[in-house]
């Protein structure tokens, strides 16, 4: 446990949100990590807290604005759902992030995960943020496996969280599985070797251990076509021929793209732009 807070030691301060003290801050950050590697939140989190510094700001702000300076993270998504909670917390919490885990899951876009990271980074509440990369390490140095259920995942994981300053172990967990504890594992410069279950029982040294495939081209493309479609029409471009023409997607995608951002309240899409077809309309959430 100290080596492991020794070695994160140095990367207390190695994010922008690791020096916040504003709830807000964290959820900010916590929201746009979901999907999206650490390295590259950093500007957008700070465009964003530039545009928006405070949670009543935010929830005053239209949704157009909010997407817009969400562009370039992707998953735009989380940006509705981040500025529908902040509207929430003002509604029913009096503008205070929550700080009790369960109250947080509540929250549009907040799943166990962004929950518990919120609790215990923002608040000192004693409890795991689990991720995939978390949840390898507590696999392999604590139940000396490469594969466990959720449950015990989570059982071992909070019987090993340290309770005196659970923000730092959390986030030293978070580095370390990015970082070190890989699907392909370093385990040379790893903390915790000296004690890890999995590598003691020589569970790590397999030649079969390959990283993952990364993810169906098809999703990739059609993410990247809704991501353009949402940009072009934020900035005013409004039927779906001109969409087309201004992305260079093909019209089908272009209404597919449509359809499904209008379902995640990303954009208004009158029934013609619906049905696809090319003259329908689009405009930004108001
Ligand atoms: N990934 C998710 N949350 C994180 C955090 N607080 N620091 C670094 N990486 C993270």
């Amino acid at each position: 446990m100290d080596a492991l807070l020794a070695w994160y030691e140095p990367r207390r301060r190695a994010y922008p949100w690791r020096t916040a003290r504003d709830p807000y801050r964290i959820l900010v950050a916590e929201v746009m990590l979901q999907q999206t590697q650490a390295a590259r939140v950093v500007r957008a989190y700070r465009a964003f807290l530039h545009r928006f510094p405070s949670l009543r700001v935010l929830a005053a702000a239209p949704r157009a604005e909010v997407l817009r300076a969400w562009s370039g993270l992707g998953y735009n998504r989380r940006a509705a759902l981040l500025h529908e909670a902040a509207r929430r917390i003002v509604r029913d919490h009096g503008g205070r992030v929550p700080d009790d885990p369960a109250t947080l899951r509540r929250l549009p876009g907040v799943g166990a995960y962004t929950a518990a990271a919120v609790a215990a980074i923002a608040f000192g509440v004693a409890v795991p943020a689990i991720d995939v990369n978390v949840a390898r390490v507590v696999v392999r140095a604590r139940l000396g496996e490469e594969r466990a259920t959720v449950a015990a995942v989570r059982r071992a994981a909070r019987a090993w969280l340290d309770g005196h300053d659970p923000a730092a172990w959390n986030q030293a967990l978070m580095d370390l599985g990015r970082e070190v504890c890989r699907p392909l594992p370093r385990c040379g410069e790893c903390p915790l070797a000296e004690g890890c279950l999995a590598r003691g029982r020589g569970a790590l040294e397999r030649p079969g251990d390959r990283p993952r495939r990364p993810g169906a081209p098809f999703e990739g493309s059609f993410r990247q076509a809704r991501g353009r479609v949402l940009r072009a029409a934020l900035a005013g471009v409004a039927t779906l021929a001109r969409l087309a023409t201004e992305t260079g997607e093909p019209l089908d995608r272009v209404a597919a793209a449509v359809a499904a951002l209008a379902r995640d309240g990303l954009l208004e899409a009158g029934p013609a732009a619906l049905a696809g077809r090319p003259s329908g309309r689009v405009r930004p959430v108001g």
